[in-house]
């Protein structure tokens, strides 16, 4: 038998209608704060995450589906040979095709995550200048990581991204506020209790190159005792030793400086004035000095939603300020902030949620023909109640009385209702309550409104 990938999944029913559930409440949140829609594609080149989320990320050196592409070699080859022919042709010299286009192929990767694809979509479709602004992305990453609960190698993302020019306010600590505020009514509304946001500055460039230096100084009596990854980042990025997740190494990671020591006075103003900002608005949060996220293009605010229930993986989401990202790209200044909610951990601390239940949604009504020929008389009556907004499964009339009984029961229907000759000719049908038992003789006009009632 051929299985599911490992670390990958079959999202099946009920579970997906709990997924649309998540969904159209994040789409209806969104809307109210006013983002609107990007969709990106799934693979990019290798060099927008190496150069957006950073070569020394555990993401870029281990966790990405990588692979050299021929297919643009063969573009590059075919149209260097129409140019050579078209040339040939018309009496001109053709042009040197260099060799190392003729041998290149392009090095592409599947989405490990979507800040890079956004921002990039951003800069080349010159999102700025339409002002637009507030962008968000839902569909799946992929990342080789260890396969563990909560952790896969495909999982799905809802992605929302503020980005702009300065002068639109995009570096204000308003916008920080904001989307945390709108992550906190987002979870309140799908009817999660019990998260925590944890919340960090992790400075600007002015700041990180004072705290890399100490962070070097301290690491360099004692990184031989680390982890060969360990070792390696204390001389090229020290910032990532915090990521670092090998038990042997946490002692020595906690005695460590940490950043907020070495905030600017900006970089200071600007956390204090987020912080006010949510203390005024009521979402509550901590403090986590120890907090730096595992991509390279933060500054400033960062922060994660955590949720006890969901055991080691314990991050909802995750997110923070990039504002340098676009220049690395190549685009204009635009500061930006934003986060990624993993929404398979989000389906999983749903399921215990109230709110949710009313999302998994059983047929109204089982419609069962019952006899030769009845199977076109269940289907205009299947027809007239599905217009009335109910859920109606059919049955085949070929199936007898007790199959029928069993199919609707299965399909976990509130109702069958039987569609014989007599029934048809009195324009009246046999409706039972599959759940009490309660058998009545319904009207055809007025079946709708009994059912939903
Ligand atoms: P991240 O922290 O790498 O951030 O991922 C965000 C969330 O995606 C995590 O908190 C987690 O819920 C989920 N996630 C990550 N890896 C996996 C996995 N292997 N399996 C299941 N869920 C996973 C980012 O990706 C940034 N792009 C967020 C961001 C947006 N920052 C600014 N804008």
């Amino acid at each position: 038998m051929i299985k599911a990938v490992r670390g990958t999944r079959d999202l099946l029913p009920p579970e997906t209608a709990l997924w649309n559930f998540v969904e159209s409440a994040v789409r209806d949140v969104f809307r109210a704060y006013n983002f609107q829609e990007i969709r990106t594609p799934i693979f990019e080149s290798t060099e927008l995450f190496a150069r957006g989320v950073g070569e020394e990320t555990d993401i870029v050196a281990k966790e990405m589906y990588t692979w050299e592409d021929p297919q643009q070699r063969y573009v590059q080859m075919r149209e260097s040979y129409i140019e050579a022919s078209n040339a040939l042709n018309e009496g001109r010299t053709p042009k040197l095709v260099p060799l190392n286009l003729l041998a290149g192929t392009q090095s592409l990767t599947l989405r490990p995550e979507n800040t890079a694809g956004i921002v990039r979509a951003y800069i080349e479709h010159k999102l700025g200048d339409r002002g637009l602004n507030k962008l968000y992305c839902i569909g799946p990453m992929f990342r080789r990581e260890r396969p563990q609960k909560g952790r896969y190698r495909q999982f799905y993302q809802i992605d929302a991204e503020v980005i702009g020019p300065p002068s639109a306010g995009s570096d204000s600590p308003a916008r920080d506020a904001e989307l945390l505020e709108m992550l906190a009514t987002l979870l309140d509304r799908l009817g999660i209790a019990n998260w925590n946001l944890e919340l960090n500055s992790v400075g600007c460039p002015n700041d990180r190159a004072a705290f890399n230096d100490a962070l070097r100084k301290a690491l360099d009596p004692v990184k031989d005792k680390m982890c060969s990854d360990c070792r390696r980042r204390a001389v090229t990025n020290p910032l990532r030793v915090f990521d670092c997740k090998v038990p042997a190494d946490q002692p020595i990671i906690e005695t460590l400086p940490r950043i907020s020591q070495f905030l600017d006075e900006p970089c200071r103003k600007h956390f204090d004035a987020v912080q006010q900002i949510l203390r005024a608005v009521g979402v509550e949060f901590q403090i986590n000095d120890r907090l730096v996220r595992g991509l390279d293009y933060y500054t400033r605010t960062a922060f994660e939603f955590t949720h006890g229930a969901l055991g080691a993986q314990n991050a909802i989401l995750g997110g923070g300020r990039y504002d340098g990202l676009s220049e690395a790209l190549g685009g204009p200044p635009a500061p930006g902030i934003g986060f990624a909610i993993g929404e398979d951990r989000l389906v999983m601390s749903l399921q215990e949620s109230a709110s949710a239940a009313g999302a998994l949604r059983t047929p109204h009504v089982y419609v069962a023909p019952l006899g030769t020929g009845m199977n076109a008389e269940a289907a205009i009556l299947a027809r007239e109640l599905r217009r009335h907004d109910l859920v109606v499964d059919l049955g085949d009339e070929n199936f007898r009385l007790k199959k029928s009984f069993e199919t609707a029961t299965k399909s976990g229907a509130k109702y069958i209702l039987i569609v014989g000759e007599n029934e048809v000719k009195a324009e009246a049908f046999a409706l039972k309550n599959l759940a009490t038992g309660e058998q009545v003789s319904v009207p055809r006009a007025e079946l709708a409104r009994k059912i939903q009632g």
